[in-house]
């Protein structure tokens, strides 16, 4: 059915493929795994080692990350709270879109606030939206933190940094936690694997 949008001037139009002949078609579901947590934390390692073992079954995939999205798609957003508001805002609707095209999206974004990955969660189905928290402590990943930039946050060169100078709320109610400070990236990534079949998005 097509929806009307708040200004009656636009419409949505369904098309004649439904999501459901597309994850016919894929051989699976479509589905969000949200990966949050600090900046090197391990987010973005353990969602490839994920999709490498998805795309290994034949499933469509796609890993989108901070670094990457920001150089485009989100290129105009700073690290400011309204900013970074507006950055999950954007991914939540542009992967979506990627869910409706019967495909299994993982981002890796630190996405600091509840809220926020909240409201990413109520755009899709029960079951299509799997929250992985990647749990770390700052002093961990300053460790592994490959960009120098925990450094420049201590030294107060860079504003607003998670986990230093900007907050972090971590997951209430997580669909997995990893505790990427003593679990090997493998290993999560094989648990992760695990809860995307349970929640049957593959079989
Ligand atoms: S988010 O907070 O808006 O979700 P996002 O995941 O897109 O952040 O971007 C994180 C990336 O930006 C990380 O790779 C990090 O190193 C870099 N970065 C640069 N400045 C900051 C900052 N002030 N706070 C956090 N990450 C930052």
């Amino acid at each position: 059915m097509d929806k009307i949008s708040k200004n009656n001037n636009i419409t949505w139009f369904d098309g004649y493929v439904s999501r459901k002949d597309r994850e016919r078609l894929h051989g699976h579901k479509g589905g969000l795994i949200w990966f949050t947590g600090l900046s090197a934390s391990g987010k973005s390692t353990i969602a490839h080692l994920v999709e490498k073992e998805l795309h290994r079954r034949g499933c469509s995939t796609y890993v989108f990350d901070g670094d990457n999205v920001r150089h485009g798609l989100c290129s105009d957003l700073t690290f400011r709270r309204e900013d970074r508001i507006e950055n999950v805002r954007r991914i939540g609707e542009m992967v979506k879109l990627f869910v409706d095209a019967g495909m299994i999206v993982l981002t890796a974004f630190i996405s600091p606030y509840r809220q926020d990955r909240q409201k990413v969660r109520s755009l899709l189905e029960d079951g299509q939206f799997l929250e992985v928290y990647v749990e770390c402590p700052s002093e961990v990943c300053a460790t592994r933190d490959q960009k120098g930039i925990y450094a420049k946050a201590k030294a107060g060169v860079i504003k607003e940094f998670t986990g230093i100078s900007a907050p972090y709320e971590a997951p209430e109610n997580p669909d997995i936690v990893i505790h990427s400070y003593k679990e090997d990236a493998s290993q999560a990534a094989r648990r992760v694997i695990k809860l995307i079949e349970q929640y049957k998005l593959i079989k």
